[in-house]
């Protein structure tokens, strides 16, 4: 079996540390995460081995980086760039109940959680992560380190760029773009293109303010594996 190891132990490594025990398909040999007072704890019963730097010293083991939050959606990005990992070592981590149609593609580090769907020629990029229950529709385009929210809902031929972030529950209309790094709020239903780096809310989804310093820092991160087209 495949050694695996979770890059953070909050709520979204834990989630995927319930996705891998489901599929069965990787050894978990535990979290990694730079909150020195949890090394030699366990978090759910999987242990926490130490910081993000011993990925360096399991060669052996697959990785995937699951943090973030609404606040700082863009530390998925940051850690993938200070790790500098090979694409190869990174894993792919799809719950044994989301339905992906054969003509759909994942990239490395992506996690599907729970009952997620893809219908159809769905391309999902690099490290992004889709929360339970989130419906991809024909043709859309998810860029590298995008997070999809629990609910949330694409309509066909949409474009997710680099880093976007959709809050649970959102609608994004057929067709339509969210720019790169940019923040779509829980509920909300977005029925034009949005351009980077902005926070839209509501619905119709308006825009609030422009996205955190934190975020359009990470505009200059590279794209893992080439552009999706
Ligand atoms: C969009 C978001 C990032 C804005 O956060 P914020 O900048 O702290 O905004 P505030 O809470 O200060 O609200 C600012 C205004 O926007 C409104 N607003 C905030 N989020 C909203 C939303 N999702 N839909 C509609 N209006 C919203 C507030 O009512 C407030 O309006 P007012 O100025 O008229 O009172 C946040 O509310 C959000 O939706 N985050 C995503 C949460 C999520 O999906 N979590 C799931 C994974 S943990």
């Amino acid at each position: 079996m495949t050694a695996l190891v979770i890059v953070g132990a909050g709520g979204f490594a834990r989630e995927t540390a319930q996705a891998v025990a489901d599929t069965g398909a990787f050894e978990l040999l535990g979290h990694l995460d730079d909150n020195a007072g949890l090394h030699g704890t366990d978090v759910a019963g999987v242990p926490v081995l130490g910081s993000c730097e011993l990925v360096h010293e399991l060669p052996e083991a697959r990785v995937v980086i699951c943090v973030g939050n609404p606040r700082d959606y863009a530390a998925r990005a940051r850690l993938v760039r200070r790790l500098a990992l090979p694409e190869e070592r990174y894993a792919t981590v799809v719950h044994p109940t989301a339905v992906v149609s054969a003509d759909s593609g994942i990239g490395p580090g992506s996690v599907l959680l729970a009952h997620c769907v893809l219908t159809a020629a769905v391309r999902v990029g690099a490290h992004v992560a889709v929360m339970p229950q989130v419906v991809l529709t024909h043709d859309d385009v998810v860029e590298d380190y995008a997070t999809l929210t629990s609910g949330v809902r694409l309509g066909g031929g949409v474009r997710l760029e680099r880093g976007a972030y959709v809050g649970s529950g959102a609608l994004v209309r057929e067709g339509a773009t969210v720019g790169a790094w940019s923040q779509i709020g829980m509920g909300s239903a977005v029925l034009d293109d949005v351009p980077p780096g902005e926070v839209w809310v509501g619905s119709p989804a308006r825009r609030l303010r422009a996205a955190g310093a934190p975020a359009l820092d990470e505009l200059a991160t590279p794209t893992v594996g080439g552009p999706l087209t």
